[in-house]
């Protein structure tokens, strides 16, 4: 019997685990895993997490045991990978969950944008149904530009050719010609990308290559007016870049699932009564967010592009598939730790 910690989970994945794990010892901490909160899973062999969770190495010190580390999501950036290969501790995750379902949530924040679907509603639900200050742009015909052409920036390919009539062109470190030709799209250089795009859309990995990929210095070459679309992850474009692009007019609308600050501007007041030691928090880009989060034509959903029922439901049992996999020295979904 095998002791099992999941931190983060909602009440029916919990009642889910309990039927799938029914012989292991399952221990479920409803906070994130912090070095505060890690006691709380001391004694564990595989502790399962989601992207809230900081498994640095304090955290890591305080789970003795602990020999699997399992996200419940594709990106693992919140994990030290070089602490767990110094503990030779295996890091999972769940390469595929949500493919189809990030990339109708990028065009949900879209169309919302494009069609300022936010303002509409504000306005119907305060009693006026003018429709002044409501022109939209049709995305027929105009340039989607894909950062990164992975799983999920495909689809958005696949969607906005197909399903919306655009001219899709790419950038991806690794382009995959057979996919271009597929898809009907062509890969160019990303300032090429930056300046053709009447939208922009970012479904690549948060890694030192692509941590502020769009920023200050580079946001001159964007095309005036263009939307931009993030769901990847917030890091990859600087908060300064998007707030200066909305100010001078740069971008004419913004939809973000993801913000660089967004663990801590869930929990501010967390961070404010008691400040951990491995919360590293940037003051000015969370005051760059408040300032966002307020202007008109910024929507932003609070990382919630992957919460789709079917989308929860794929990614618990593949979580589960990981730890039975760990369980049986069979380990599947593997991260490279380097
Ligand atoms: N908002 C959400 O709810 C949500 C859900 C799932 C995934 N995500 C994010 O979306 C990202 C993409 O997911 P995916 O499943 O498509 O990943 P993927 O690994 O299938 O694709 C990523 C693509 O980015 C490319 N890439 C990597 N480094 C690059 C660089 N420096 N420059 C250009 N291209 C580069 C890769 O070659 C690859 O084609 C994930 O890493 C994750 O951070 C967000």
């Amino acid at each position: 019997m095998a002791s099992i910690a999941f931190f983060e989970l909602e009440p029916w994945e919990k009642e889910y685990v309990k039927k799938k794990l029914k012989k292991h010892k399952l221990v479920f901490v409803d906070e994130k895993l912090t070095a505060e909160t890690a006691s709380k899973a001391k004694g564990a062999d595989a502790v399962a997490v989601f992207i809230y969770s900081k498994v640095g190495k304090e955290a890591l010190a305080k789970l003795p045991k602990v020999k699997l580390i399992t996200t419940m999501s594709t990106g693992f950036d919140h994990i030290d990978l070089q602490a767990c290969k110094g503990k030779k501790c295996l890091v999972c995750n769940v390469p595929t969950y949500g493919d189809i379902t990030v990339a109708e949530h990028t065009f949900a924040l879209m169309l919302a944008v494009s069609r300022k679907i936010v303002q509409a509603v504000e306005k119907t639900r305060s009693g006026s149904f003018e429709f002044e200050g409501l022109i939209g742009t049709d995305l027929k015909g105009k340039t989607l530009g894909v950062v990164g052409t992975g799983k999920i920036g495909r689809n958005v390919a696949h969607i906005g050719g197909e399903g919306f009539g655009m001219k899709v062109i790419a950038f991806d470190l690794f382009p995959n010609p057979v996919l271009a030709k597929e898809c009907g799209f062509i890969y160019v250089p990303f300032d090429k990308l930056l300046s053709e795009s009447d939208v922009i859309t970012f479904h690549v990995p948060l890694t030192k290559e692509t941590t502020h990929m769009l920023n200050k210095k580079n946001l001159s070459k964007v095309k005036k007016g263009a939307i931009l679309i993030n769901t990847s992850r917030g890091a990859v474009i600087e908060t300064g870049a998007i707030l200066e692009g909305v100010v001078k007019g740069i971008f004419s609308g913004v939809g973000l699932d993801v913000i660089e600050e967004e663990g801590v501007m869930k929990d501010e007041l967390e961070l404010l009564s008691k400040p951990s030691k491995e919360t590293k928090v940037d003051y000015r880009t969370l005051l760059e967010e408040h300032v966002l989060v307020e202007q008109p034509n910024v929507i932003i959903t609070p990382h919630s592009a992957f919460y789709s029922k079917e989308a929860l439901m794929r990614i618990i049992d593949t979580t589960i598939e990981n730890i039975e996999g760990f369980l049986s020295k069979k380990p599947v979904n593997v991260i490279k730790c380097g």
